[in-house]
Formats: C-alpha cells, structure tokens, sequence
C-alpha cells in the first residue's frame, strides 16, 4: 500500500469508528427512551431545516439525518437544541459508511437533491446505484418507502432507471409527506419525485 492510500485507509477508519460511536452514545440510548425501534432516515440533510419541521409534526415517530459536512450538521443539531426536540438527531456521515453500521429498522428514506453530478465521468460518484439501493433494501423494514426529490431532469430519469431495475424497490402512488420546503428546494422549486416501495 502506498504512503497516501495508507493515509486514506487511516482517515476512513476514523470516520467509521466516529458513526459507531455516534450509533452507540446517541442514537441507541435515544431510541430506548422513545420506546420505537425504528427511523425514518433522510440522506443529505443540509442544515435539517426540512427534518426538524417534520419531526416536529411527528413526535412518536424518530428521525434520522445524516450529511457529510460538519458545519451543516452543527446547525441541524443547534435546531434540535432551540426547538427541544428529543426525537430527531443528526450525524456527520456518509451514507454508505452509515448503512454499513445500521443495525436500526428504517422506515421512511427521504432524499432531497442530491448531488447530480451531471459529467458523465461524474457519473459513478452519484447516490442512487443499483448496490447502493440493495443496501439500503436490507435495512429498510418491508413496506417502507424511498422518497427522492431532484430539480435535475437526468438524474431523476437515471434513478426512475435504477428502481425499475432494482429486485427490492418498486415504485408506487404517494403524496410527497411533508410540505415545509426543503433549502434548495427554496431555491430550486421546479423538480420530479417518486416514491418506491421496498418489497
Ligand atoms: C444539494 S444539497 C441538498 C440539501 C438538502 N437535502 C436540501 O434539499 O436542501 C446535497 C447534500 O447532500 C450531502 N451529501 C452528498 N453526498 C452525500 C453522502 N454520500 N452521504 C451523506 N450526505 C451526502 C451534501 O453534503 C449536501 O449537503
């Protein structure tokens, strides 16, 4: 291994034990005292300005957000505080890196505009690949649903291709099931969603 994929594989195990302590000291002891063992989950969660509003609506049910970036996650969390909501969390991390460690039933997966990467050499960077949806099918409880909201024509009609492939997902007729707008959705309000069953 060379000096710099060593460096790479050290920060990768640093991330990783960082979600299973997460899993651990907040998300576990949270669960317990709400007494439901299961989460809806939004991936790309930005500041949590669209989670925390519908945590809010939900109090018995538990919400999960997860983005890569710190800063992001700091201001989801400093929602969490000033609203005195004590069902719905946020974690710096990534997706995969996150299923990986799930050992929680998810409900609910909502994805809100994530990154198009619309280069087709960009292509193989985007969330929504056919391994991607097989892992999250295994974590997902039978009956749950996959939301997923984009502006980028492309990338939905990519991800409609993906489910339509996919053994574990398939697609089926909901509202969108919280109205408070998302950040870029703020910015961005022209988009396309579906809503996949997992089966
Ligand atoms: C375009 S923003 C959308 C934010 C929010 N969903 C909204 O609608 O306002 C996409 C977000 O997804 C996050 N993201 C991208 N890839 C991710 C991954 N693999 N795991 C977790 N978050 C990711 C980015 O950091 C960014 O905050």
């Amino acid at each position: 291994m060379s000096e710099i994929q060593n460096k790479l594989q050290i920060e990768k195990n640093i991330r990783k034990s960082r979600v299973g302590v997460w899993f651990k000291n907040i998300l576990r002891p949270s669960l317990e005292a709400n007494k439901n063992s299961c989460i809806n989950f939004e991936i790309g969660c930005g500041h949590g300005h669209w989670l925390t509003s519908y945590a809010q609506e939900n109090p018995s049910q538990n919400f999960v957000g997860i983005d890569l970036i710190t800063k992001r996650i700091e201001k989801a969390s400093s929602k969490v505080v000033k609203r005195k909501l004590s069902n719905v969390c946020f974690c710096k991390a990534d997706a995969n890196e996150f299923l990986e460690f799930c050992d929680i039933n998810l409900s609910n997966i909502y994805i809100m505009y994530p990154d198009p990467w619309p280069k087709k050499r960009h292509f193989k960077r985007r969330l929504i690949q056919l391994p991607f949806l097989d892992q999250l099918a295994q974590k997902t409880q039978l009956g749950g649903k996959l939301y997923f909201m984009t502006d980028h024509v492309d990338y939905f009609d990519w991800s409609c291709s993906m489910i339509s492939e996919s053994i574990h997902w398939n697609f089926t007729e909901e509202k969108w099931p919280h109205q408070e707008r998302s950040y870029f959705q703020n910015i961005l309000p022209t988009n396309k969603f579906f809503c996949a069953l997992r089966s």
